[in-house]
């Protein structure tokens, strides 16, 4: 990386820039005119100058008022929709992102903030609610998770009580340990009775898929490959997953294992995480959501 190149062209945005106006590249069609306002004429290594440039570009992007289409504001919602999940989901309640109204980052310390107005939809249910957001993603080398604050409208209507203890019941005497694979199908299948199974693999891969977020990530659950119950104890169903997580990013798709416990009372829990070997010729599974 040549910082000198870097902070050359970071400052005359600073000085000229006007972060709402140059926040336009992103993940939607360019406005106005294909050139870039930071686009400067370099003669060098042309590999060198586009790398330097999309750098400057985040920059630009990621202060001020955020267009709510793009990605900076999409990916922030994201981490929105994992926290939730890691607090309130299911078997029946798993929350998605459903709009982005308006958002806004700032830079506070070594720290990037965002405030976000969104629409969440838990989908068992369809029944939506508006939240408020904050996040903080750390700065800085090393990875650690995004914080999130959020308060929510409506979404935790549903009562899904008597549907969770009839299926807490269902499976909690290990006389009949239940397993399954490939949910959904590579057709997007999959039968009624594994969808408590898809949902709980989708709420347990949020707990990871918050960990590992950072402002140039998107993740998805793609599929769970394959669980398979364990004996319950203490009262918690307890259960290995082999998940696949699909990074839109990068396109990649990551392998995890997780064992993951649940109960009506203690919510779900993921006890063990652990990272697969990036595995070649992978395609994207279907994207599908119920
Ligand atoms: C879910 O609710 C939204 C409105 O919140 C509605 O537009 C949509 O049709 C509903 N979908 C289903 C499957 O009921
Ligand atoms: C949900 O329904 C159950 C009965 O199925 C009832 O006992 C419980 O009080 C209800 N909870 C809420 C929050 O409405
Ligand atoms: C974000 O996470 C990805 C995937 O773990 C990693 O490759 C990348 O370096 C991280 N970026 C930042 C800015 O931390
Ligand atoms: C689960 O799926 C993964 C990925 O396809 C596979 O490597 C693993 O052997 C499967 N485990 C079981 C228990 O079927």
């Amino acid at each position: 990386m040549d910082w000198t190149l870097l902070i050359l062209l970071v400052v005359p945005t600073v000085v000229h820039g006007n972060p709402t106006v140059t926040v336009r590249t992103g993940s939607g069609p360019p406005v106005g005119s294909d050139q870039h306002p930071n686009s400067v004429p370099l003669s060098e290594d042309t590999q060198t100058t586009t790398e330097v440039r999309e750098v400057v570009v985040e920059e630009v992007m990621m202060t001020g008022v955020l267009n709510p289409s793009h990605y900076p504001a999409r990916r922030a919602a994201t981490v929105v929709q994992h926290y939730l999940n890691t607090r309130y989901g299911s078997p029946y309640r798993w929350i998605f992102l459903s709009k982005v109204h308006s958002g806004s980052a700032e830079d506070v310390a070594e720290m990037r903030k965002y405030q976000l107005e969104l629409t969440m939809q838990e989908i068992i249910s369809n029944v939506s609610g508006q939240c408020s957001a904050e996040l903080l993603f750390p700065g800085g080398e090393g990875q650690s998770a995004p914080q999130v604050q959020a308060s929510c409208e409506g979404l935790l209507q549903s009562n899904t009580t008597a549907q969770e203890e009839a299926f807490y019941q269902q499976h909690r005497a290990s006389n009949n340990m239940v397993s399954g694979n490939d949910i959904p199908d590579s057709y997007g299948h999959m039968e009624p009775n594994m969808k408590p199974f898809w949902h709980l693999g989708g709420v347990a891969s949020s707990f990871i898929m918050l960990r590992e977020s950072n402002e140039s990530t998107l993740y998805n659950m793609a599929q769970v490959a394959n669980f398979t119950q364990l004996e319950t104890e203490k009262d918690q169903l307890r259960f290995n997953y082999h998940v696949l997580l699909h990074e839109m990013i990068s396109q990649e798709i990551i392998h995890w294992k997780l064992l993951v416990t649940w109960s009506p009372e203690q919510g779900v829990q993921v006890l063990q995480t652990e990272l697969q070997p990036k595995c070649h010729n992978c395609e994207a599974p279907p994207n599908t959501t119920n």
